[in-house]
């Protein structure tokens, strides 16, 4: 198996792309920072306007070779740096869709000069005509009561009605709230349900999808969870300790795992695996401070027995103690 297939390295995404070959990616997914002030333990979301379209523009041109001619690429956004991002993609790419995650946020106040904002963007692209896309594999079941409607003889056996109809560009999925239970320590963290259907629309089984900013691990999650392979990079050494007991925990036994063609895969099954991870970071420091993390429990109270809080963790709670305008933000900011 090759060194950095399901492997999250902890370094910088730019410095990372070295070790992935040209043309071995199926689906680039991806989340990377908004920049909208976000702490994640790293100045990445604090950028002037300007260095920041710069910077997205120097991983897009890294990350592009990596792709399968007939591969796809997600990038999820926000609609202050779409405009700019989407431009620049479509030089490169053909754009599919706008996706639009309403992330159901209850109306609780915020903005008071213009409308609340309650959605991210998201960027579909591809290189080809002949890409890789699976709609049964997304489809939507009918309800009882629409199929019953449908019930004359012209439509029993009907495909469609069978199958269920394919997924709209609004993605009306809940933000993960403290109470649910896939919820971890990171401030934007990404529900499952919405990587998921990415990954199974555009990366065939037993393919490789590839997200340069890790974050909580949540594409790598999908990515085993659904018999793909993974790969990608994460800069704070306090979120790859958490992606890592992420994806420490057991994969269920199933048609996912065997699609992999991994028989590790099994085994990881029936035992906590060793973090996927590997510390990488060009931060000398952060590096033996992660390490330290990881090899000695007695360091970290805590350790296993409940996720450590990342350090762009701590400053949001600290926010959400210091005024309501912050506060008001953080319910509907973007994730
Ligand atoms: C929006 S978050 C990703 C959240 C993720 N989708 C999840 O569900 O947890 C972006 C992440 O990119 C990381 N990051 C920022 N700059 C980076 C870089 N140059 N290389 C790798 N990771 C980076 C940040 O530390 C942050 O955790």
């Amino acid at each position: 198996m090759s060194a950095w297939l399901d492997q999250v390295f902890c370094e910088d995404a730019l410095e990372g792309l070295r070790r992935i070959p040209d043309g071995s990616i199926d689906l680039i997914l991806t989340d990377p920072p908004y920049n909208l002030g976000k702490d994640y333990g790293n100045a990445s979301d604090q950028q002037p306007a300007d260095d920041f379209l710069a910077w997205t523009e120097r991983w897009v041109d890294a990350a592009l070779p990596k792709l399968k001619e007939n591969g796809s690429l997600y990038v999820f956004t926000t609609w202050r740096s779409a405009p700019e991002i989407f431009v620049m993609l479509k030089r490169r790419m053909t754009m599919m869709n706008e996706i639009i995650w309403d992330r159901r946020v209850p109306s609780m106040g915020g903005t008071v000069r213009s409308f609340t904002s309650v959605h991210d963007t998201i960027g579909f692209f591809v290189r080809r005509k002949d890409y890789y896309f699976d709609l049964d594999a997304v489809r939507i079941p009918y309800d009882a009561e629409t199929k019953k409607a449908r019930s004359r003889s012209i439509f029993i056996g009907a495909k469609w009605l069978e199958q269920g109809y394919n997924p709209k560009d609004l993605w009306s999925v809940s933000r993960l709230h403290r109470q649910h239970a896939e919820r971890v320590d990171h401030p934007t963290q990404k529900p499952l349900e919405i990587i998921e259907r990415m990954v199974k629309a555009s990366c065939p089984p037993g393919g490789v999808v590839l997200d340069l900013f890790m974050g909580s691990g949540t594409t790598a999650v999908a990515a085993r969870n659904t018999g793909r392979h993974f790969t990608g990079f994460e800069l704070n050494p306090d979120y790859c300790r958490l992606l890592a007991e992420r994806l420490a925990l057991p994969l269920a036994p199933g048609p996912e795992a065997d699609a992999l063609q991994v028989p590790a895969a099994r085994a990881r099954a029936k035992r906590p695996a060793p973090p996927a991870v590997e510390q990488q970071g060009s931060d000398p420091k952060a590096r033996a401070r992660s390490k330290v993390r990881a090899a000695d429990p007695g360091t970290d109270p805590g350790f296993l027995a409940a996720p450590p809080k990342p350090a762009g963790a701590k400053a949001a709670a600290r926010k959400r103690t210091a005024g309501k305008t912050v506060a008001a933000a953080m319910i509907d900011g973007p994730e």
